[in-house]
Parts: C-alpha cells; structure tokens; sequence
C-alpha cells in the first residue's frame, strides 16, 4: 500500500465515529485512482478559480477545527490548500490541509473576493426551479436596521443571485403609518423598486394587520382609541381598518402578488380559536374576516394569506384550519405563511410533514415565509463549531426534503433574513451568539447552503 493510500485508510479508521454521525454529501471531490481533487473553488490572493482540477501531492492534516475561511484558499508559499471537505470513496474528511502537486484546469476567474466568489455558486432559486420558489424576506427589519437590503451590497448580491420571489416586509403599522394621516412610503418604493429591477421576480407584500403585537407601534391599537379616550365604536373600527389597508393595497395595486394580510391572530386556547386584545374587544370575533374581505376589494388581483407561526403545534394548527377554512369558503384567501421559525430537532419533521399535510387538504397554496433554524438558543456556544454547522446542514436537509415532498402545495420558501449577521434571532429573545441562516456574518456560503445544492 503506497504512503498516501496508508494514510487515508488511518484516517478513516479515526473519523468513522464522525462520519458514522453525520449524514454526509460531496462538496470537494477526490478521486483516488487519479490523484485528482476537485473544488468548487480557490482564491489565491485576491483571485478567485472557479471550477479547479488539482493533483495533489500529499494530504498533511485533517481535523475537526474550524477552517477560518469557508472559501478554498492556496497558499503558493509553502503550496497548501485549506478546504472546507473533501470526499474520498464514501469517506467525508473535515477541514483539510493538502499539499498540492500542480493545478491541471480553473474555470473562471476574477478579482473583487465577494461578487467574483457569490458569481461562482449555484443559485438557490434555479436549483429548487420545478418544485417551488425560492428566496428572502425579512430584507428591511425593524429589529437589524443596520443591514437594509438598500444599503447592504453584499447582501443584495446574494438576494439577486438566488431568489425568485422576496418578502418584503415594509408595511409594519409603526414604519408605514406612524399615526393618524401619517405615512411613510420610502422604504416600501425603494424595496419594491430594487425588487422590480429583477425581471420575473414574485413579491410579496408583509403584512398589512398585526393586531395582537404586544408592541404599540405594530397592533395599530392607537386606532382604536377617540379623542375623548375611549374606545371607537365597531362601525368606526372597520373604517379606520379599511383606510389604513386600503391605503397601502392600492397605491402598490397589482405590483405585488402576494400579500400577508394579517398575521398571528390564532390562540388555540380562546373558545373562538382567536387571541385577546383590543381590536377583538371592538370589532369581535369576525375581525380577520374582516380584514381579508377589505383586502379583497383594495386589490382583486393579489393573493391573500395568513401567516403564523408554532404552525405545526397540534391545536394550533387545528385552530389555523378552521379559521382558513372560514375564509376559503368566502373566497377571500388564496394561500398560507408557515413562518417556520424552528430550532435544530424541533418540530419533528413527521410533526411538520403532518401540519402541512392538514393545510394542503385546503388545496390553497402554502408558502413558508420566514424560515430560519435557532441553533443556539440557550447561548451555550460563542461559535459555529464544525458539528453545529454540520447539525444545521442537516436539518435544513431535512427542511428542505419534506418541503420538496409537498411541492405543489408549497409554492414557495423563504429564509427570513439573509445573512447571520441580519438575522433578528441576534436581537430577540435575547443577544448572544446564534447562526440561523445558510450564509455567514460576511455572506459566505455556510455548509448548510452545500447540502441543499450539491
Ligand atoms: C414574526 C413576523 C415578522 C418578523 C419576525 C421577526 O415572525 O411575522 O414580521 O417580525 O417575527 O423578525
């Protein structure tokens, strides 16, 4: 057995409890017979390979440490590759040093680390074309206004490069209208605008009534409240409500085509299955009926959803089917938003695979409109070690092949935020560190986002 050969097989031998845990699939190829190795990309200096055959020489180390960088990097100096992984045979290696022989072909090349690398990957959207839609929401959040998608270039190279719809969420009550005839447009022209220039594109309007926010600026109970101090009259209620979606609708009519119309309403708990608060007290049960039908009227053209999240909670969900059902009967919904806010084992994918099921039985379409993945929720760990990452691919494998199972009924997915970095996970409920989305703080591809495209 030659040097090289006797190597592998120890290394096998070392990390088959590793590789016995993780559900692995190729990234970095290497073809033994060959001596070929096979990377998607290698930056030396500040150039970017696409598409690299190299021979390689001699493997010098594998490890379960974190690689600084997730771009393959080359070092001319001493000729070492790092690389995130490498495939040998059915064996997956992690966080690799080579030393490199020659490099036989590159495909492309470019300057500028950032768009040149983001140029390279595959695109979410073209790899999940046939099934359902992909893309982003979350790109203008009240909570992370340091990374709007209108100033964030990088973050609006890798929205352009993977989507196929957005959800753009800048009609919250408290940033569009602030208070009585107030409103504010600028942040929804400048989204939509970008969104137009992106020939094809769905977009989606978020969201139009979120009455039971606790938050003031977002439940519009301000509405609510005359000038004597009491509380308007139900009449008066629907009018206000009418305004204030009516308003929005029409000056977007017919350039978006879906619309959130009101979120998180349902509490299984309450015998009408809907929750307490202010505009239930007003207008009374029948309030989401309400809202739908005025949004029917503002814009025929859009479709109308309702979006929530715990969604595949048993009573929950029930309670979520018969409100849509409700309204399905009237003809004034289209479609459902499964927030899909989950954690690492959390639903279970039979209890989601069930939940869906449920709703597909509405034969309306389903979106999942805000997924992301809390790996870290007690804030046990300061970084993504490589079995966190390793844990996050997988589940978003998982996510992502009960998705496909129902597509039909799932027209589209959608991360909630971009990069980890933007994530409103870093700021609620509490600060610490957590590494929800597939692209990193810098918007580098995670191994998450390989698992879903290789
Ligand atoms: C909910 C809402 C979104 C957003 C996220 C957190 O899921 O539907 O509008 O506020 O929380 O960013």
């Amino acid at each position: 057995m030659s040097f090289f050969k006797q190597l592998i097989s120890r290394w096998v031998r070392g990390l088959v409890p590793f590789l016995m845990a993780a559900n692995c699939w190729a990234i970095d190829s290497y073809n033994a017979t060959s001596g070929v190795l096979t990377i998607p990309q290698v930056a030396l200096g500040n150039v970017l390979y696409s598409n690299v055959n190299i021979t390689v020489d001699q493997i010098l180390a594998a490890s379960t440490q974190a690689v600084a960088d997730s771009y393959d990097t080359y070092n001319p100096v001493n000729n070492q590759l790092s690389i995130p992984s490498v495939q040998v045979g059915t064996a997956k290696y992690y966080n690799v040093v080579i030393t490199v022989g020659k490099i036989i072909s590159v495909g492309n090349s470019c300057t500028g680390l950032f768009s040149c690398y983001n140029a390279t990957l595959p695109s979410l959207s073209k790899v999940y074309a046939g099934k359902f839609l992909f893309g982003f929401g979350g790109v203008h959040d009240t909570l992370v206004r340091s990374k709007l998608l209108q100033t964030d270039s990088v973050m609006q190279q890798i929205v352009v490069k993977h989507s196929n719809i957005i959800n753009i969420n800048c009609f919250y009550a408290g940033s569009v209208h602030p208070s009585s005839g107030v409103w504010k447009w600028t942040n929804c022209d400048s989204l939509l605008a970008l969104a137009e220039q992106n020939t094809g594109w769905k977009k989606r309007a978020h969201v139009a009534f979120w009455p039971f926010n606790s938050s003031a600026s977002l439940n519009l109970e301000w509405l609510l409240v005359g000038s004597d101090g009491k509380n308007v009259s139900r009449e008066q209620a629907i009018a206000l409500l009418r305004d204030h979606i009516t308003t929005m609708m029409t000056r977007y009519k017919g350039r978006f085509n879906y619309w959130d119309v009101v979120n998180e309403a349902v509490d299984y708990t309450q015998a009408d299955g809907i929750r307490a608060g202010l505009w239930k007290d007003v207008i009374g049960s029948d309030l989401v009926e309400v809202a739908f039908t005025i949004a029917r009227e503002a814009d025929p053209s859009a479709k109308l959803f309702y979006n929530d999240f715990n969604e595949w909670v048993p009573a929950k969900r029930e309670a979520i089917y018969t409100l849509v059902k409700k309204l399905k009967d009237k003809g004034l919904i289209d479609g459902i938003g499964l927030q899909q806010h989950v954690k690492l084992t959390s639903p279970t994918t039979a209890l989601l695979d069930t939940a869906i099921s449920r709703y597909a039985e509405l034969g309306l379409e389903i979106h999942v409109t805000e997924l992301d993945v809390e790996i870290n929720p007690d804030g046990i760990y300061t970084e993504l070690t490589p079995e966190l990452s390793l844990a996050l691919a997988n589940r978003y494998k998982e996510l992502f092949a009960v998705y496909a199972k129902h597509a039909g009924s799932i027209t589209a997915v959608m991360n909630w935020n971009v990069t980890d970095s933007s994530s409103w996970l870093l700021s609620f409920p509490s600060t610490h560190a957590t590494w929800p989305l597939l692209f990193d703080a810098d918007g580098k591809p995670k191994l998450a986002f390989w698992g879903l495209t290789n």
